[in-house]
């Protein structure tokens, strides 16, 4: 497999502030499909010009790993996504593949997510977990499990290269307020907000990690840490126990809120999943 970063005189002076090992830019090219990675902020992110994958801010060798599906970790449980896609479960004896007859259909969901539905945010993970309740008469899987986690990259991945463009007026416009706030919130021991770290110093090093913007393009994302795949919420709740703050619940509110929000400061940059993170 090949793969290639095509550099851009305009976007290595931008990254050059950022620091040495982001000083590449912009555009990754992943098995055919080319990824921005940075791009001009959307309006409404008023203290930023630039919004920046993660990916950047990566040592090489981690960005490597995701620069080609063989040596990316995370393509073990999109396989294993492939087959829960295929297993029956359920009273109703029916497998997803059932309905959704090719997986490929779902290229074109992953950039608008999450999104309102009848006046209530719905995320890829409430998507899956409804099917599986109410059209499988299977047990909903756990919000940031293994198998929740295999078929949301899987879907997800139908859509990489696509640009992030989530909704945030009409009725989605309370949920992104909510979001702002709780992004700007102070909070825990440690009394910091996620823009402390997120926004006033992304490209700063934080003891032997490079800070970026936070942005969740990837999601969910192969951590060398743990081993295995992350989703957003689980990532929240990192952040939120490092600042000693009693992080909210997984797939509850606050943290829709707050992914609506984030996954809209990174509208403009490409879907990354399933992406690798140290
Ligand atoms: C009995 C049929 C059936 C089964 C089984 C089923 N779904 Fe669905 N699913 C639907 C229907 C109908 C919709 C709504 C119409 C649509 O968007 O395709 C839907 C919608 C979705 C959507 C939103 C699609 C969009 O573009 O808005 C996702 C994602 C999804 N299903 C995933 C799954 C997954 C994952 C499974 C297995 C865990 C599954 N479904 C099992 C019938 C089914
Ligand atoms: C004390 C600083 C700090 C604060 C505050 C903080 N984070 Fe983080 N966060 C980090 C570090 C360090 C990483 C790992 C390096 C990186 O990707 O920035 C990280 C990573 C992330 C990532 C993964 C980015 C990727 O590309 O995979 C997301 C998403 C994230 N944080 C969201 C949040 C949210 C939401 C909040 C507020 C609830 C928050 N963070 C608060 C330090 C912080």
């Amino acid at each position: 497999m090949e793969f290639k970063i095509l550099l851009t005189s305009a976007a290595f002076v931008a990254l050059s502030a950022l620091g040495a090992s982001a000083q590449e830019n912009a555009t990754l090219a992943v098995e055919g499909e080319t990824i921005l990675t940075s791009a001009t902020a959307p309006a409404f992110a008023e203290n930023l010009d630039k919004v920046y994958s993660g990916w950047l801010f990566r040592k090489l060798e981690t960005r490597a790993l995701q620069m080609d599906d063989f040596d990316n970790p995370a393509f073990v449980f999109v396989d294993q996504g492939i087959d829960l896609f295929e297993k029956v479960d359920g009273t109703e004896g029916k497998a997803c593949a059932s309905c959704h007859e090719d997986v490929e259909d779902f290229a074109g969901l992953r950039p608008s997510m999450p999104r309102v539905e009848d006046g209530t945010l719905v995320t890829m993970e409430n998507l899956v977990n409804d099917c599986r309740t109410e059209r499988m008469g299977a047990e909903p899987w756990k919000y940031t499990g293994g198998q929740m986690t295999a078929v949301t990259a899987l879907i997800g991945l139908q859509s990489r290269g696509m640009t992030v463009d989530v909704a945030v007026d009409g009725d989605a416009a309370p949920f992104f307020e909510r979001g702002k706030e709780l992004y700007y919130q102070r909070v825990g021991q440690l009394d910091m907000s996620c823009s402390n770290c997120h926004e006033d110093n992304y490209g700063t090093m934080i003891r032997a990690d490079h800070l970026s913007q936070g942005q969740i393009n990837g999601f969910p994302t192969y951590r060398l840490k743990n081993a295995k795949l992350n989703s957003a919420h689980a990532r929240f709740k990192g952040c939120m126990k490092n600042i000693r703050a009693t992080p909210f619940k997984v797939g509850g509110d606050e943290f829709k809120a707050l992914e609506l929000y984030l996954a809209s400061r990174g509208n403009g940059l490409s879907v990354e999943t399933p992406s690798v993170r140290n």
